[in-house]
């Protein structure tokens, strides 16, 4: 059984991993009471004390809109220089790694999918920080494995996410206005946690490699307004939704318009409809 030091434990992701594959591994799971996410020293000695196979990593500062300006140094602090220092680590402990990055890493200029070999462009902070994590790692760590994903969902109801928002919005709204123009793929925390696991089991084969993981979607990928639309229809809510132009929504932080991500591995995540409707049930 692999163990794993997960740093860090409590956000969205980190949570349902433990409670669906928990039982998979030895997990040493980290959270803010177990030390200082920055401090490499007090890090190092932890790693030195627990000697895991394996780091993975889901700390994230993960407030796209925060990120632009009032929590700007903080997004820096967490998504780059936090994982320059697990590089670091992991290779002077010949520890294997695993960090999450994101779609914002593109522009979402192209209107095909986008392979791991795409060209990074960030148009926001938060993906500019991801990005220089990526770079980061690769270079501290050259065996780093690298799992981008978008949009995710999960957890359950007291989380904020896209599926929780609107339904909350239900409550509050008769009429609730989503985009229509920027295009992507959903993706469920377990079935993510699915497939981290299976590149947890295998890393000899994903060694200094991105991962695009996210639930299938059709050619187009799906935009946030019909993400929105199947929300409703499968929770049975007759809320008015009315689609919009980026333009029309406007947020301090720009989001591509179209990041659908590929995945060329022999991992596959399941349709995104699906899960969306396995989550709904159990809310
Ligand atoms: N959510 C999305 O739509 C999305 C899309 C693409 C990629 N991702 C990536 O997927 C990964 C998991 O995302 P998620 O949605 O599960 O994130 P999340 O729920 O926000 O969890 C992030 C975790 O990082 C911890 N953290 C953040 N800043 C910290 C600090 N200064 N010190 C200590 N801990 C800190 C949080 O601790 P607390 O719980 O104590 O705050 C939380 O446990 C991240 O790498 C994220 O960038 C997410």
């Amino acid at each position: 059984m692999k163990k794993i030091l997960l740093t860090w434990a409590n956000g969205m992701l980190g949570t349902d991993f433990i409670k669906h594959f928990g039982k998979t591994f030895e997990i040493l799971a980290l959270d803010r009471n177990n030390g200082d996410i920055t401090n490499r020293t007090s890090m190092e000695e932890l790693i030195k004390k627990t000697t895991p196979d394996i780091i993975v990593n889901f700390a994230a500062y993960t407030n796209v809109e925060a990120a632009e300006d009032t929590w700007r140094k903080m997004n820096f602090d967490v998504n780059s220089l936090w994982v320059h220092n697990l590089a670091k680590l992991s290779a002077k402990h010949a520890i294997d790694l695993i960090t999450i990055s994101t779609d914002y890493v593109f522009d979402g200029s192209k209107k095909e999918w986008y392979t791991e070999n795409d060209v990074c462009n960030p148009i926001n902070s938060y993906g500019m920080a991801k990005y220089l994590w990526e770079q980061l790692a690769q270079q501290e760590n050259p065996d780093s494995i690298i799992i981008r994903t978008s949009r995710l969902y999960g957890w359950g109801k007291e989380y904020k996410n896209f599926v929780n928002t609107i339904i909350n919005l239900w409550t509050n709204r008769d009429e609730v206005k989503v985009v229509k123009d920027q295009m992507g793929a959903p993706t469920y925390t377990i079935d993510l946690c699915e497939a981290i696991t299976k590149t947890i089991n295998n890393t000899e084969d994903y060694k200094w490699k991105i991962l695009h993981f996210c639930n299938e979607t059709k050619d187009d990928g799906i935009s946030w307004f019909e993400f929105a639309e199947e929300i409703c229809k499968v929770a049975g809510v007759q809320t008015k939704l009315t689609p919009c132009s980026s333009q029309e929504f406007v947020t301090k932080a720009p989001r591509p318009q179209c990041s659908k991500l590929i995945n060329w591995s022999n991992i596959h995540l399941r349709d995104w409809k699906e899960w969306l409707h396995e989550y709904l049930a159990t809310l």
